[in-house]
């Protein structure tokens, strides 16, 4: 039987939880035998707390290249990539290229795959928030243009390709991240606090840009019902200091814990002990709903939209009123199940896609 080759690219953190997924499925798999997999990080996220710890902690094997981009403006850094890109594909002259998610890694991955006339398998295919001013929005929407066989995680995104037209290579697999946290889950431990907590992530860009809009967000975070412990994101680090006096100012009410970047097991402990759980991040949302704690999205729309209707999670207004009031709405709702991100075997139905695909001669 004829043997294939895939190169897989990620570069930003929750892109290495996603390759972590694939990579068990596919060391498990006989598949393997089938598909060899070589993967390639752009090096878009480079801090050791947000890149290689990761690594470790999740067994994925030390990228075969590391492309070292570093930061930049979103033109310069998708550039940047998409050269080196091309230079690891004409190189490696992969049968198919593996993108996740939504990051400029992510659109790198496509167009350079797709200007060599290489198909593009795009994971977590299909999600819209509807707001093109978002940078991942416009990189889901190009990347899903570029793909041959788009894997979506829900219904919901299946039904915004259909949609937009496409149907042919969509195949909904329910959601990679949902198949490595059940995979762990059993093995969190409970992160000891002394009083319960609220735990808190903000990195979007409409979060974080907006210096009126950051103090809102830090003053209400400081005013909550209750502490709130926040791993911070290097992005929001930045921004937090370039505002003069702010940090000093949450420092002194004595409210937030402010600590580095958290590994992916404590952070799910964190998420797992918390009271709730303030965001605008999508992967965070998602394991909210998944373990079960009420969500407060501080954002004016979100592509989970099925943790929105199924009273897990809700959009709010960085406003500590409005955030204490929607947490009291949520949690007498009780614990989710994950029923509506799959059964836990996304990543195998993609592998074996992938190899169905490769085996018809790259025809969905
Ligand atoms: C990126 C993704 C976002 C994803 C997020 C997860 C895009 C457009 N955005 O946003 O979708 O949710 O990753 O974290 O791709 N920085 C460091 N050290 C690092 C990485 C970044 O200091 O290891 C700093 C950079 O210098 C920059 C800022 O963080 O100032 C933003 O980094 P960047 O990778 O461009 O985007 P993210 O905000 O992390």
């Amino acid at each position: 039987m004829k043997k294939f080759k895939a190169v897989a690219v990620v570069g930003a953190r929750p892109q290495f939880v996603k390759a972590a997924a694939l990579h068990a499925a596919w060391s498990r798999s006989t598949l393997s035998k089938r598909l060899s997999l070589v993967w390639a990080h752009t090096g878009q996220h480079y801090d050791y707390k947000m890149s290689k710890v990761f690594f470790d902690e999740l067994n994925i094997p030390e990228p075969r290249y590391n492309l070292k981009v570093g930061s930049g403006s979103h033109g310069a850094q998708t550039a940047l990539m998409l050269e080196r890109l091309e230079d690891v594909f004409i190189k490696e002259k992969p049968d198919v290229v593996i993108v996740f998610g939504d990051t400029n890694s992510t659109l790198a991955g496509a167009l350079a795959a797709a200007k060599l006339n290489v198909p593009v398998a795009h994971v977590e295919a299909g999600l819209r928030s509807g707001n093109r001013a978002m940078p991942e929005e416009v990189n889901r929407i190009a990347t899903d243009g570029l793909s041959s066989l788009l894997f979506c995680p829900t219904e919901a995104a299946v039904g915004h390709l259909e949609r937009e037209g496409v149907r042919k290579g969509v195949h909904r697999v329910g959601d990679v991240m949902a198949d490595i946290l059940r995979h762990y889950e059993h093995s969190i431990a409970a992160r000891r606090a002394s009083e319960p907590y609220y735990l808190a992530t903000i990195h979007r860009n409409v979060n974080t840009d907006d210096p009126a809009r950051l103090k809102r967000i830090f003053r209400a975070l400081a005013s909550l019902d209750r502490k709130v412990f926040m791993p911070l994101h290097p992005r929001t680090a930045k921004k937090l200091d370039a505002i003069h006096g702010l940090r000093l100012e949450v420092l002194k009410t004595g409210r937030i814990e402010i600590v580095e970047p958290l590994p992916y097991l404590k952070m799910l402990a964190a998420e797992k002990s918390a009271a709730g759980i303030v965001t605008d991040s999508g992967g965070v949302q998602k394991e909210a709903f998944l373990l079960g704690v009420p969500c407060v999205t501080l954002r004016e729309e979100t592509e989970w939209t099925e943790t929105l209707a199924a009273g897990g999670n809700t959009l709010c207004e960085p406003d500590a009123k409005k955030i204490v009031a929607a947490f009291r709405k949520l949690s007498k709702r009780g614990r989710r199940t994950g029923k509506l991100y799959g059964r836990g075997d996304a990543s195998e139905q993609i592998l074996k896609e992938i190899v169905r695909f490769l085996d018809r001669g790259g025809k969905s």
